[in-house]
Formats: C-alpha cells, structure tokens, sequence
C-alpha cells in the first residue's frame, strides 16, 4: 500500500448495497472526473452487476477498492493524507446502523470509522429517511416502508461528528459539490 501524502487530495466514494438512486449516483460520481476513488461493500459489488454496470469499465474511469480482506487494509490511506472526504451513497439501512454504533467489520465502515478518526468530514445519504418512500429496483419501481430502527439510526447518525446526512439526490449532489470546491481552493 502507497503509503506517501497523495497530492492533491481525493473523495473516497462508498457504494453500499442499496439500489436507491444508483444510476443517479454514478452519474454524480463521473461528474466529479478525476477525484474518486470507489470503496466497495461485498453486497455493493453484487448490486452493481444486478442493475447492469460492469465493474471493469468503472475501473477504467476509477481506482476501486473491493471489500477482500478482514482488516481492511486501505483504511490506512486515510491516515496519510490521501483523502479530504469520505462519501457514503447509497446507504443501506445496514451500512447506517453499524456506523451509528460504532461496528467497523467491513471496508465501507471501516472507511466511515477511520475518517472520523482522522477527522475527515463524511456525507452519508441515508435511504431510509421517511416512513415510505420508491425506490428503483432491478425490475422497476418499487415501495419501500422503513422501519423505525432504520429511520432512528438515520437520526442519530446527523449527531455525529464531522457527518452531513443527506436524504435526498439534490442534497447529495449539492454537499459533494461544496466538498470538491472546498477541497479545490485549498489545493
Ligand atoms: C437489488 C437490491 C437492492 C437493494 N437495495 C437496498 C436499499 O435500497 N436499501 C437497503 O437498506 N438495502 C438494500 N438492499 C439490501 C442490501 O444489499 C443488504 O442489506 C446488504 O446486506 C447490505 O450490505 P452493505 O451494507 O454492507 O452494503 C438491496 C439488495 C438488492 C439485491
């Protein structure tokens, strides 16, 4: 592992399992050429073959990282100054409580604990946000009702530290936005 200050500093992308707004998010993510890098959960890899994306042409465009190791090894990038954020999108229900309670047992939260032990800011967009809500599926629209479980730990994750939680696309294309200008003027 590269273990020199990268310069300038890059956002460290995590694509969790979750469906909602996915194509919208790879939009965003090459909208944003050049700077990211992709964190990938075990069921985010799955998902992305699911909604017809091939891992190999992502690679092409980005440096992937693949949840393939118990101690997640990547993580200590973060300690050298490689990344200036940390992007959660989509968040699945899963992803969002283990962060909310501290669990790092994969490269996506691993990625989230290390930040903020590193005092990296992180966006999360959190799908759970409202008692109901559509959500594309492989094989179209489909309703999804959240449980209180999953709309509570979407509440206590705003509280932490240095953690934007975003709902909605707009939100998360605006904050990822104000995090690579930022980041940008600083460089
Ligand atoms: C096509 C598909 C779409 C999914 N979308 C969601 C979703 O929007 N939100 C969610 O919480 N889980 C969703 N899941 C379930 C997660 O992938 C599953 O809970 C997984 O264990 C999450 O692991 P991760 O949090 O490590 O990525 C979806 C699963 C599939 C197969």
């Amino acid at each position: 592992m590269a273990q020199e200050t990268e310069s300038p500093a890059r956002m460290a992308w995590a694509l969790t399992g979750s469906g909602h707004f996915f194509a919208e998010t790879l939009e965003l993510i090459d909208s944003l050429e050049g700077q990211v890098d992709i964190f990938l959960s075990g069921a985010g890899e799955e998902v992305l073959q699911q909604y017809g994306y091939d891992l190999k042409e992502i690679r092409a465009r980005h440096r992937v990282f693949r949840d393939n190791a118990a101690s997640s090894p990547p993580v200590g990038l973060f300690y050298y100054g490689h990344y200036h954020t940390v992007v959660i999108a989509p968040a699945t229900s899963n992803t969002v409580a283990k962060c909310v309670f501290g669990i790092s047992d994969t490269l996506v939260t691993n990625i989230f604990a290390q930040a903020g032990k590193c005092r990296i800011p992180s966006v999360v967009f959190a799908c759970d946000s409202a008692p109901h809500h559509w959500t594309e599926a492989p094989g179209g629209t489909v309703s999804v009702y959240p449980r209180q479980v999953d709309l509570e730990n979407t509440e206590k994750l705003r509280a932490f530290e240095a953690t934007e939680v975003v709902t909605d696309l707009a939100s998360l294309q605006s904050a990822v936005r104000a995090r690579a200008r930022t980041e940008d003027a600083h460089a």
